[in-house]
């Protein structure tokens, strides 16, 4: 796992968690929540400091958190919430097989390198009709590279345009998100992940390619053309 995430837990949680991230109170939540309603086990791959699990475990399911950072775990069960905490990996995960009705990896997949392990363990692990909620950054639209781009014509007209970088090639990305904090990104295709689930019978049932929310439109100069760039992607995939 990478260091990041020991070294700089407090980051990740002033900058992403208890209501200060618009994708994740607008977006992430909500949607995970609303596929979550009725799974009676849940274990949350790569918790965090818990806040995909909490409203999990609010609504009455019985939720394990896994990750891999002590200090991502000590936040969390500062934060409580009636969840069970393991420490652990994401490509060994301590449970034991078809344990779990959903599983969720929630802004993980890109940052573990061996994806084929990955997948092993989230087959394992959710029980056969059960489900995986994947959501990650998304792989086409901001694949290394891909930014928004503002173009002035000589008459003075703006030429807006969402520019995508190299997409197919796998790639791993040491990216400094905020001054001083580097984080590890593997870029990966979508079917690199459609095939690799579909491989262990997790099944796509749903794919979800949420508008950005509203505050990521007005920052850029044409707001209604950001609107139709999703930043993230969401796969709900069924075992068979
Ligand atoms: C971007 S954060 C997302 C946290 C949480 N899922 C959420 O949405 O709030 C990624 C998390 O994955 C964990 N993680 C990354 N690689 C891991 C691995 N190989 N095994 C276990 N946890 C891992 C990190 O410790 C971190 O807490």
């Amino acid at each position: 796992m990478d260091e990041v995430w020991e070294a700089q837990a407090d980051w990740w949680q002033a900058r992403f968690t208890r209501g200060v991230d618009a994708e994740y109170t607008q977006q992430i939540l909500p949607l995970l929540a609303e596929r979550l309603a009725g799974a009676e086990v849940v274990v949350d791959v790569g918790c965090g400091e818990g806040q995909v699990a909490r409203p999990a475990a609010a609504a009455g399911a019985v939720v394990v958190g896994v990750d891999g950072s002590a200090a991502q775990l000590a936040e969390a069960a500062r934060r409580g919430g009636g969840v069970r905490y393991v420490r652990g990996s994401a490509t060994g995960v301590p449970l034991r097989d078809a344990a779990a009705d959903a599983v969720v990896l929630c802004l993980v997949v890109e940052h573990v390198g061996d994806l084929g392990a990955l997948v092993d363990e989230v087959a394992r692990v959710v029980r056969p009709g059960g489900t995986a909620l994947v959501v990650m950054n998304h792989p086409l639209l901001h694949s290394p590279d891909s930014c928004w781009v503002d173009d002035w014509g000589p008459d003075g007209e703006a030429e807006c345009y969402w520019r995508v970088g190299p997409y197919l090639p796998e790639a791993v990305l040491d990216e400094e998100v905020d001054p001083g904090v580097v984080v590890r990104f593997w870029h990966r295709p979508l079917s690199a992940y459609v095939n690799a689930f579909s491989a262990r019978d997790l099944l796509v049932a749903e794919m979800v390619e949420p508008s950005p929310p509203e505050d990521f439109q007005v920052v850029l100069s044409d707001p209604a053309m950001a609107a139709t760039i999703p930043r993230l992607l969401l796969l709900r995939l069924t075992k068979v």
